[in-house]
């Protein structure tokens, strides 16, 4: 709590004092406030507490708020302002100078909207959760009604869909609008909402509101004490202004957990608010635990989560950029992307030969790898005109804790279709074995881990993160020495795995089943060899490619 409000306090410069203006509307117990109170931010005429919970009443009691606040603290809930003149004209609400707090989240919205006119009236105004609307959700209600009819009453779908809304997204947008020009807001919020990309729209309108000052990271432990192991991290902004100043650089920070998986030690909050202190202005980069990332514009249409910017994952892509100097994400690429077909109920009949089928298990380092019952009939309903591979075309596995990130360029010349599981990447702008190469070495091992990262663990990654994915450009005369390097071993492993696949189909035939017929080509001696030294001329490859990609080797050397 202290640190939090330090915090503040360093991002607002020395005028946090007695008279800040101070709120939390959903204060709990209070203990931002009673921070507060200890540390001279704010005093008892300028300082707000409200909560939902009657009961709080009785800790407000105990703890001494009671006795310090009592007047302006209030039962109610903090999605409206209080009816009460002291708040509405001594102290104008949204005027807030900090706005600090540990909202609830994990809940719908709320719920029985209707029921309460207060909060109904009050939700009317919000604007966060109309944006979430799919497109065209809507329609019919945003032209047939006009605009006064439609603020004075919400349309059924609207109140549903309200009451389906996450509250921390409804809190969220309340601080922002309880803080004034220049105010900080300080709101420990669930990492769903800085790192899922369903709620870019959510940053978005923070962004145009605020200045993302810092980030910092809490450990699952941290509300242990309270039976909540969310990961969850504190936001720190700092609304837009006249006068108020945006950092160039954003503070991300991770803190770690104490001891036993409980609350972080107090020596780590001191570690991290000093870094802060000194570094917010002076944004050098360095210890583990603590880095700022690139730009506030690296924030715009990106993850806003501080594993994410985990300097584990951003110093290589930083390392390519300083190499190359020209390092782009795929989607300006243009590419075209799509997987395969989902038709639920239903599997494909899997046959020994035919149009291929590419799914997880046939990534291997070296190429494709093909079995029996790889196959599918011309006709089949996964054979959809939009999933069929070409030639050159890279093919990424999206899915699956082992697999996800698995990349090839397409080289053989069997028709081809992935599977549901299996992305197509098609552009004309980086050559596709470079790009195949690339996301098999390191550098881009490290951004699909990064992907993974935080707690939308993803198992499976979308189109949109595909394309975030940073490739560098490099000289053409490099391309061309990768590509022949690369071909080469595509073409010796499209020889042994046709080679292992005859071998297969003949015992099939001689009446051994499929998985053994396919376990006795793969244990055949010649075969294993083969594919055995393959894989090291590969990894030699791959080596002396990032080697290159490093610098270390000026020009890429096969
Ligand atoms: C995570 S706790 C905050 C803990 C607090 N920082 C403390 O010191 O105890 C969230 C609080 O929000 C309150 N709450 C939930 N919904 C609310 C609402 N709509 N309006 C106001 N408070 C609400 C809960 O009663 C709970 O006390």
């Amino acid at each position: 709590m202290g640190f939090t409000l330090e915090m503040a306090r360093a991002i607002a410069g020395v005028s946090l004092n007695k008279g800040t203006r101070v709120i939390d509307p959903a204060c709990g117990a209070g203990a931002f406030l009673l921070s507060g109170l200890d540390k001279g931010i704010g005093s008892p005429a300028t300082i707000f507490g409200i909560d939902i919970d009657a009961k709080v009443r009785d800790e407000w009691e105990l703890n001494g708020l009671a006795e310090d606040l009592g007047r302006n603290l209030y039962i109610q809930n903090g999605l409206y302002d209080p009816d009460d003149n002291r708040v509405s004209e001594k102290l104008p609400l949204r005027q807030f100078d900090l706005v600090v707090g540990n909202p609830p989240y994990g809940g719908f919205g709320v719920r029985e909207v209707e029921k309460d006119k207060r909060l109904f009236n009050s939700l009317r105004t919000y604007e966060l959760w109309r944006l979430g609307t799919r497109a065209n959700d809507d329609q019919d209600s945003l032209f047939a009604v006009d605009v006064l009819e439609r603020l004075r009453r919400l349309t059924p779908k609207e109140v549903e869909r309200l009451e389906r809304f996450p509250v921390e997204v409804l809190f969220l947008e309340r601080f922002v609008r309880l803080a004034k020009a220049g105010g900080v807001i300080a709101i420990v919020i669930p990492d769903g909402i800085l790192a899922n990309v369903k709620f870019d729209y959510v940053r978005g309108w923070v962004a145009e509101r605020c200045h993302v000052v810092a980030v910092v990271s809490l450990p699952r432990g941290t509300f242990r004490g309270t039976g909540t192991t969310a990961k969850t991290s504190i936001l720190f902004l700092r609304k837009k202004g006249a006068k108020a100043r945006g950092p160039k650089h954003v503070f991300m920070a991770q803190l770690d957990e104490g001891k036993d998986g409980g609350p972080p030690d107090k020596e780590e909050f001191d570690f991290v608010l000093k870094n802060f202190r000194e570094k917010f202005k002076g944004y050098a980069s360095g210890s583990p635990i603590i880095w700022t990332s690139t730009t506030t514009d690296d924030l715009w249409d990106n993850r806003w989560d501080a594993d994410y910017w985990d300097p584990t994952f951003v110093e290589p892509v930083k390392l390519l950029k300083k190499r190359f100097g020209k390092i782009i994400p795929l989607k300006e690429t243009d590419p075209f992307i799509t997987y395969g077909a989902i038709i639920t109920g239903r599997k494909p009949k899997l046959k020994d030969s035919g149009v291929f089928y590419i799914h997880i298990e046939n990534f291997m380092p070296t190429g494709l790898d093909i079995s029996l019952g790889n196959f599918i009939s011309e006709k089949s309903d996964w054979n959809k005109d939009r999933a069929r591979v070409k030639k050159g075309d890279v093919v990424i596995v999206r899915a699956g804790e082992g697999s996800l990130g698995k990349s090839e360029v397409y080289y053989l010349d069997f028709p081809a279709t992935v599977g549901c599981f299996v992305d197509i990447f098609r552009q004309d702008v980086i050559n596709p074995f470079f790009l195949a190469l690339f996301l098999k070495s390191k550098y881009g091992q490290v951004q699909f881990r990064r992907l993974k990262s935080g707690v939308t663990g993803l198992t499976n990654v979308n189109f949109y993160e595909i394309k975030s994915i940073y490739v560098p450009l490099i000289p053409s005369k490099d391309i061309e020495r990768i590509e022949r390097a690369y071909k080469k071993i595509l073409r010796k492993n499209d020889m042994i795995i046709r080679k292992k696949w005859s071998l297969a189909k003949k015992y099939y035939r001689e009446g051994k089943n499929r998985l053994s017929a396919d376990k006795m080509a793969n244990e055949d001696a010649i075969i294993a060899k083969e594919l055995g030294s393959l894989r090291s001329v590969f990894q030699d490859l791959l080596r002396k490619f990032e080697l290159f990609l490093e610098g270390e080797n000026k020009s890429f050397i096969p």
